[in-house]
């Protein structure tokens, strides 16, 4: 299969030196890109601004923001057989990032916010029939009603509930624990491992739920 992955955090500009991101390390978008690799498929993973190595074997193609990541799933979708949406793209954006670092003696900046492209919600109904998508839900309340919303709101096959109010997972952990709702009604919960596990599970339902629609 064609696997497009995303990973990491993306970065919001205030000025030419600020801006506001989260705390993803793309662990777990990278650890999905290798788990897809080691299986055989073939990858295109579109990271954020991480400290990691890039796998082997793997296109790796960098942006920064959301609207630079949007772009990159834009132009790749086509190419996929699956999308797995890992990273933890913006919500918000100042509108008017300044053109020059802003000025401390000129007190706290009043920042004014719009959203940020939602890159799930702009692609949903560009899906093929033979394509799946898979999104994540970081949640430090974790709801599956929030969970199953997401899930229809997005048009995705998959949604991988993740609980990021705890240091044993979530962002920048080693380890993770993942709720993978299909939306088919089925519920897979992967307890807590490493992110290479979770990983290589998630590969394994894609891998069932596309023997089903082919
Ligand atoms: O990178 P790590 O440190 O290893 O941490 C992993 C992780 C916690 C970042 C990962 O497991 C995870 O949960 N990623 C999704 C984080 C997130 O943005 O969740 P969300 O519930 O806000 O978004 C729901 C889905 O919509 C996600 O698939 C997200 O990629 C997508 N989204 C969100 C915002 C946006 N503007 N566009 C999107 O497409």
């Amino acid at each position: 299969m064609k696997v497009l992955v995303t990973a990491g955090p993306t970065r919001e500009a205030i000025d030419p030196v600020r801006f506001v991101s989260n705390r993803s390390s793309g662990k777990m978008g990278y650890a999905i890109a290798q788990a897809a690799r080691d299986a055989g498929h073939t990858v295109r993973l579109i990271s954020g601004p991480v400290a990691l190595e890039p796998p082997a074997d793997i296109t790796l193609i960098r942006v920064i923001s959301a609207a630079d990541m949007l772009a990159a799933v834009e132009e790749n979708l086509a190419w996929c057989d699956w999308l797995v949406m890992a990273a933890a793209v913006a919500d918000w954006r100042p509108c008017h990032p300044a053109a020059h670092k802003l000025k401390k003696a000129n007190g706290p900046p009043l920042i004014e916010w719009e959203p940020a492209p939602d890159i799930l919600a702009t692609i949903a109904t560009r899906k093929k029939q033979t394509q799946l998508f898979c999104g994540f839900a970081a949640e430090t309340k974790p709801c599956a009603d929030e969970a199953i919303r997401k899930l229809r709101e997005k048009n995705l096959d998959l949604l991988a509930l993740n609980d990021v109010s705890q240091h044993d997972r979530g962002f920048d952990a080693d380890t993770n624990a993942l709720t993978i709702f299909s939306a088919d009604g089925q519920r897979h919960h992967l307890p807590l491992a490493s992110k290479s596990i979770c990983a290589a599970q998630l590969i394994a339902l894609l891998e069932k739920k596309d023997a089903k629609i082919k």
